[in-house]
């Protein structure tokens, strides 16, 4: 059993999704001219866009790392949000970039930039290659987004379904026969 046959349908394909990353760089080297901002990549979900995003960036980055969970159990954010791995960079005075692959509810993202806005940085944005329509109704300033996408079951580059799938090139659409049972 591959993990080609449990896709429903190719939502982004591997060229896409690089020509929209290279699009995001460009945005990101004009805007953080002269700087050297820090890259939060928010695991593990994220793990590909930063990869990808990084060497896209011409600048001098940092690149560092958060592993958040969210309380309770199901499929939906609690947005009660407790830390499994912190920063290992102190980002006083440094202008953040947080890099995450999805927004879905957007709970996740409020809690995290409230918390590093805490930490006394220059400044805090946020970078995602996805989001559900759901977040935009959340009143969420996000600067950097790839693509809006439809409510709709989505794993590869990076997501997931029970841990499967991130390693996917391509960012598919789950058939629900997958998820029902
Ligand atoms: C996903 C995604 C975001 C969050 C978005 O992570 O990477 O962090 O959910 O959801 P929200 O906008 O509704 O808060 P997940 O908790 O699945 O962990 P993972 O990145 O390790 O897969």
């Amino acid at each position: 059993m591959t993990m080609d046959e449990d896709v429903e349908r190719i939502l982004l394909d591997e060229q896409a999704i690089r020509d929209r990353i290279s699009e995001l760089a460009a945005e990101i080297d004009r805007d953080y001219k002269d700087e050297a901002p820090i890259l939060v990549g928010v695991l593990k979900g994220a793990v590909m866009v930063v990869a990808d995003l990084a060497r896209a960036i011409t600048l001098d980055v940092d690149m560092d790392w958060m592993a958040v969970s969210s309380y309770g159990s199901g499929t939906k954010s609690s947005g009660v949000v407790r830390i499994l791995k912190d920063l290992s960079a102190d980002i006083t005075d440094r202008h953040v970039l947080i890099v995450e692959d999805i927004i879905d509810s957007g709970l996740t993202l409020s809690w995290l930039r409230t918390n590093l806005r805490s930490r006394g940085p220059k400044s805090v944005e946020i970078c995602t290659l996805l989001r559900k329509p759901e977040a935009v109704k959340v009143d969420i300033d996000v600067k950097y987004v790839g693509f809006d996408i439809p409510n709709e079951f989505v794993i590869g580059y990076g997501l997931d379904h029970a841990e499967k799938y991130r390693n996917l090139p391509y960012i598919g659409i789950l058939k629900p026969s997958v998820y029902a049972d």
